[in-house]
């Protein structure tokens, strides 16, 4: 299932994360009155590249920061220290042209329930100044193209299941033809159908439209087909990063991505397999 490793070594930077930390005050004790909050680090130093039309995977486990490290770079959330650039632009203060370049996809999105996926993205255009018949063309072409009926265009979204709702999340990222991609656990949840759907969607974001990619994910097999690169995470930190093929080795002969996971972090990814709602 490994791909080859494709050479990207003379294309342009198109991410760079330096030594970025965010950090949330959490109630550790005390009383209701007088609570003690202690700072925790849910990114802690994080550095590394992303090259034009490369995919990069960050794998982690539940509450390893895969979030905000995604919501940091996408100027969801600024960062306590250090700097995020998408093309030479920093994200907290070039933001405006930043989101021009850069969309995100997250499991959580944000929709109007009660109206179709069409009346969504109708909207979501408008506010991004697109026009109208581009947006709705364009939402139509993905939407299908991600195996949605033609039929659920206009369907309330409430009625979707998960992996129908994430595909309309989906189109919806991809109006504004952004040229760097953040996708935050794109198939979690999806059954192996839909999840090959948006993985092939992936790859040809990649091969036809030149994307850029970094996505979140607890599935190796996953990580191992898109990824040109893999960064390992685990308490806010990249404990290692590589192809899929130098994780392997790092963990040994014979040895498994999984294998490596484990080596590498003392943590089990298998044990967080999300119990689909
Ligand atoms: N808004 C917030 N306020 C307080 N703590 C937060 C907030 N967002 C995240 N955290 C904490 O930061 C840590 C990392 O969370 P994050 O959501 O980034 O992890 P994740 O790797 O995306 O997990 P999952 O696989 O469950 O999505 C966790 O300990 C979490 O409780
Ligand atoms: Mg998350």
């Amino acid at each position: 299932m490994a791909h080859r490793a494709r050479d990207l070594s003379n294309r342009e930077i198109a991410l760079h994360v330096q030594h970025l930390v965010k950090g949330f005050s959490k109630k550790t004790g005390g009383s209701l009155l007088r609570p003690v909050h202690t700072e925790s680090r849910a990114v802690d130093d994080v550095s590394f590249h992303v090259r034009r039309g490369e995919i990069y995977g960050v794998l982690g486990p539940n509450g390893s920061g895969k979030s905000t490290l995604i919501r940091a770079m996408s100027t969801l959330l600024i960062p306590d220290a250090g700097t995020v650039s998408i093309f030479g632009l920093d994200v907290v203060h070039d933001e405006a042209q930043v989101r021009r370049l850069l969309n995100r996809v997250s499991v959580d999105a944000a929709f109007y329930k009660k109206l179709s996926p069409r009346e969504n993205l109708l909207y979501s255009a408008q506010l991004y100044g697109l026009e109208r018949h581009v947006a709705e063309e364009r939402a139509l072409v993905t939407l299908r193209r991600l195996g949605l009926k033609d039929k659920a265009f206009f369907e309330p979204l409430e009625e979707m299941s998960r992996g129908m709702q994430q595909k309309v999340a989906i189109a919806r990222a991809f109006l504004t033809s952004p040229v760097v991609v953040l996708l935050d656990e794109p198939t979690t949840g999806l059954d192996p159908k839909s999840r090959r759907d948006v993985q092939e969607f992936v790859l040809e974001l990649r091969d036809v439209h030149d994307a850029t990619i970094i996505l979140t994910t607890h599935d190796m097999p996953e990580a191992e087909r898109l990824c040109d690169r893999i960064a390992f995470i685990s308490g806010g930190r990249f404990v290692a990063e590589g192809t899929a093929e130098e994780l392997r080795t790092l963990a040994g002969p014979g040895k498994t991505l999984e294998d490596a996971f484990i080596e590498l972090t003392g943590e089990d990814l298998a044990k967080d397999e999300e119990p689909t709602p």
